[in-house]
């Protein structure tokens, strides 16, 4: 074109190209946190934080060395492994051609999703919820249908809000559960998750079923099902999702798994050996050593460290002064909504916002779990430790003094 400088035409013709729309979904707040803590603590600051769900890392192993790809449902000892963990806590039998190795649980989610949903399929989920359930499946084309939980069904679904989900949108393709869940900590007991199993079977619903925080559990070791129930028991159609990333503490490793029906096993396949061609081979072959009965010993060790800081919040509870709390059955989160604080705050985000600036201590408001009354409640990630979080309820009790 006359006139036109060297580069210009180029530059016009890339501003016509805009990201997908299956792309809009937001950001994950905690993450943005994690940056600001991180920003803060290079300017000197002495922050602590009670902001991501992640356990203390292990250390990386010291040497590099060539490492070939595995399968892409992941190496056979480690399928068989993880099969093995199934017979060990929950006296089940898995097969290891179930089982298929992900880049964490959040690989897990987008291939397992992708395998069972087709765009404009309506998967059901309960709010508050783990944010990325939401987000992935809006980027996936498929319709999320969120049922809010109260209290008074421990912020789990239930048979009832699955009827009235049906009622309103129509029939559900899927529904996503999580116990422990994030970011409430509460579980579903055997005869909850039994009766979500039952609606599923007799609606055609397909159950997925994340099992991360299983192990990390406050119950009495002789209850029954100390570790959590898992869907694999109560019905082979389920998928069951679950990680190395929180009991074992290792986020970083970017390792986590899929128990899935005969149906699923091919298609997910497939997927993973587009997507990702296989899972990290040295995390994999290293993940070995998580299912010894010392490593188990060692991780449970950890979870007592969780417990103490758990009594520790659950102690100072009625100093702080905040609103309904869920009950904190496993994971390492405490969710309260901020009851009288929020009259003098405004709202969560702008409580976390001053907390952090004002006492350094780093919380999340709950407006990545719950869009609709998520900014009236908070989650306190206890994972930083007794030491952390004994400080951190000083610092905020002063803060809410001032
Ligand atoms: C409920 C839940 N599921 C899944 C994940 C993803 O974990 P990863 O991808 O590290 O396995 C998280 C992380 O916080 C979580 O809280």
């Amino acid at each position: 074109m006359p006139g036109e400088q060297p580069g210009q035409r180029s530059r016009a013709r890339v501003d016509f190209l805009t990201p997908s729309q299956r792309s809009e979904i937001p950001a994950f707040e905690v993450m943005r946190i994690t940056d600001e803590i991180a920003r803060r603590r290079a300017a000197g600051h002495d922050v602590v934080s009670l902001c991501a769900g992640e356990p203390s890392a292990r250390p990386a192993p010291g040497t590099l060395k060539p490492a070939g790809y595995t399968g892409p449902l992941g190496t056979m000892p480690l399928r068989d492994a993880i099969a093995g963990h199934y017979r060990n806590w929950y006296d089940v039998d898995v097969n290891s051609a179930n089982v298929a190795v992900t880049t964490g649980s959040s690989g897990a989610f987008q291939l397992v999703f992708l395998a069972a949903f087709d765009p404009g399929d309506r998967v059901a989920l309960a709010s508050p919820g783990y944010p990325a359930y939401r987000n992935i499946l809006t980027a996936l084309g498929i319709h999320v249908i969120e049922m809010q939980a109260t209290a008074a069904t421990r912020y789990q679904p239930t048979p009832e809000l699955l009827d009235q989900a049906v009622a309103q949108h129509g029939p559900l393709a899927g529904l996503i559960i999580a116990s422990p869940a994030n970011p409430t900590g509460t579980m579903l007991g055997r005869q909850e998750l039994g009766a979500l199993v039952d609606w599923c079977r007799t609606q055609g619903t397909r159950l997925i079923s994340d099992e991360i925080y299983h192990g990390i559990t406050f119950a009495d070791p002789g209850s029954e099902d100390p570790r959590g129930v898992t869907a694999a028991e109560l019905e082979s159609e389920s998928v069951v999702i679950n990680s190395f990333s929180k009991y074992w503490g290792m986020t970083g490793w970017r390792l986590g798994w899929a128990i899935v029906p005969d149906s699923l096993v091919r298609p997910l396949e497939a997927l993973a050996s587009n997507f990702a061609l296989s899972p990290p081979a040295p995390a994999q072959e290293l993940a070995l050593t998580a299912f010894t009965d010392e490593t188990y010993a060692e991780r449970d060790a950890v979870v007592e460290g969780f417990a103490k800081a758990r009594a520790l919040i659950l102690d100072a509870a009625p100093d702080l002064h905040w609103g309904t709390a869920a009950p904190a059955d496993g994971a390492f989160y405490y969710y309260s909504e901020l009851g009288p604080q929020l009259e003098r705050f405004g709202s969560a985000t702008a409580y976390a916002r001053q907390l952090l600036e004002h006492a350094d201590v780093a919380i999340v408001p709950g407006v990545d779990f719950d869009t609709v009354a998520g900014d009236r409640a908070v989650r306190l990630s206890y994972a930083a430790g007794e030491a952390a979080v004994a400080e951190a309820l000083e610092r905020i009790l002063r803060f809410q003094q001032q």
